[in-house]
């Protein structure tokens, strides 16, 4: 629905974590594709600026399709929004809100991260599609 920011997913109870990656494979203003944990996810990315790291659900809130073109291509060229290459949506890096494109107002779903020992922890949920059997 337009407008509304997703919160980040937070999995009720205590977070099973899985680690995504190290802080320091990430270029500073930079952002980072890692591949879904699974046949029921999605893959997750991470941008960072300086010492904010933030990862977001690799699904374009217009189709649901992977945003980049081609690996780690997650940001415009002056790295100052991040873009989907399908249609052009232009997101807001600090909370994921599209600003300008066709799911205008919507926002990308920001992942739950912990940082410990330089590592990435998410949720080991994030980025599992919604509504999908997992038996199937
Ligand atoms: S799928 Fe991302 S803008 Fe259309």
């Amino acid at each position: 629905m337009a407008g509304l920011i997703p919160p980040p997913l937070i999995p009720p109870g205590p977070p099973a974590w899985r680690v995504l990656g190290r802080v320091v494979d990430i270029p500073e203003g930079g952002a980072k594709g890692y591949p879904p944990a699974g046949p029921d996810f999605a893959g997750l990315f991470a941008v960072r600026r300086g010492a904010v790291l933030r990862v977001y659900v690799d699904s374009c809130p217009h189709l649901g399709v992977p945003l980049a073109w081609m690996a780690d291509r997650f940001l415009s060229v002056d790295r100052s929004r991040i873009v989907c290459a399908a249609h052009g949506a232009e997101f807001r890096i600090e909370d994921g809100v599209c600003l300008h494109g066709p799911c205008y107002g919507d926002a990308l779903t920001q992942v739950l991260i912990e940082i410990n020992d330089g590592r990435i922890l998410v949720p080991a949920e994030a980025g599992r599609f919604a509504g999908r059997d997992v038996a199937d």
